[in-house]
């Protein structure tokens, strides 16, 4: 599966157009307030509209326009997302959990401001975003909208992200099997990934098949994003990634590079993107983006 330059410059272009409406989206609904709590949404916006590839906010986007979602429904959910993911990061940067200071080429939030500000940041990230898909704004069906709130607490609480996040914590310096590293990535970064692509579907009210498919597509896609992270903190530099790399082998941390070495995690994460793509067969050419996505998720550089 060659990377057609042609397609790619569409995805380019796909990406930059949701990036901006991400990004209006996140500043409308991050607005500063005055007063003393103003310092802690300064912080929230710092990591919330500092850049990122976006990803996560632009498969809702993707997905959501298969099934004709209105673009300002999906911006606000595509800005939940980002702003659950920002929480995410945010923390696991912290010197409790991975303790790095450079983040999308910035200082981390707790460098910019202090701990005690980054760890209310994250919690306050992380309830802006189930916020934002409770209101009214977001779907006109109520049941749309409790259906999100419910898969996004699926995705990322004890079932999900930070049940990865605690296995990765306990994970460094202790020998893990392939299944074992394969469930920590799908948790810690892959339920997230399939939630975005699910959320789209959700907003788009799916058939159960339908949304059964872009799950399938989700997971897998997750997957394959985590492992080309993993071959990024291996291989790749600081200045493309903007944050530091050597670290999971510098903290002793099981991933499929350090289980499997370059070359078989690189074609593990090809497959899996081919996998990812593969759940895609029954729809049109409206869907060649999210296909696109999947070769860019391991192609990517940064
Ligand atoms: C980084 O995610 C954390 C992982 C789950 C691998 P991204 O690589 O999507 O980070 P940004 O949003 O582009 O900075
Ligand atoms: C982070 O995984 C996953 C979450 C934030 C949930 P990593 O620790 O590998 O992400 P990076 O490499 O710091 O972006
Ligand atoms: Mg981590
Ligand atoms: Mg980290
Ligand atoms: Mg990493």
């Amino acid at each position: 599966m060659a990377v057609d330059v042609l397609t790619n410059r569409e995805l380019s272009a796909a990406l930059r157009t949701a990036v901006v409406a991400i990004e209006q989206a996140l500043d409308a609904l991050l607005p500063l307030p005055e007063g003393a709590e103003r310092r802690l949404v300064e912080a929230m916006r710092y990591s919330a509209l500092g850049g990122g590839k976006r990803m996560r906010g632009f498969l809702v986007m993707e997905v959501g326009q298969l099934f004709g979602v209105a673009h300002t429904c999906a911006a606000r959910v595509a800005a939940s997302v980002e702003m659950l993911h920002a929480y995410s990061l945010i923390h696991d940067d912290l010197p409790a959990m991975d303790n790095d200071d450079l983040r999308r080429g910035k200082p981390t939030c707790h460098k910019a401001f202090d701990e005690a500000t980054a760890i209310l940041a994250g919690d306050a990230l992380q309830a802006r975003a189930f916020e934002v898909l409770a209101e009214a704004d977001t779907h006109d069906d109520p049941l749309a909208r409790c259906e999100l709130v419910m898969a996004l607490g699926q995705a990322v609480g004890l079932r999900g992200m930070a049940a990865g996040q605690m296995i990765d914590m306990l994970a460094a310096d202790q020998a893990m099997t392939l299944p074992e590293i394969g469930r920590l990535q799908a948790l810690k970064t892959g339920r997230l990934i399939q939630y975005s692509a699910e959320a789209g579907a959700i907003l788009g009210r799916a058939s159960p098949h339908t949304r059964h498919q872009i799950a399938a597509y989700g997971r897998d896609l997750g997957a394959a994003f985590q492992i080309a992270d993993d071959l990024l903190d291996a291989e790749g530099s600081v200045e493309e990634t903007g944050k530091a790399t050597g670290k999971d082998m510098g903290a002793g941390k099981a991933t499929l590079v350090s289980m499997l070495g370059v070359e078989r995690a690189r074609i593990q994460a090809r497959l899996l993107a081919e996998q990812a793509a593969g759940h895609l067969d029954g729809f049109d050419h409206r869907a060649d983006g999210l296909r696109q996505l999947a070769e860019y998720a391991i192609a990517r550089r940064s």
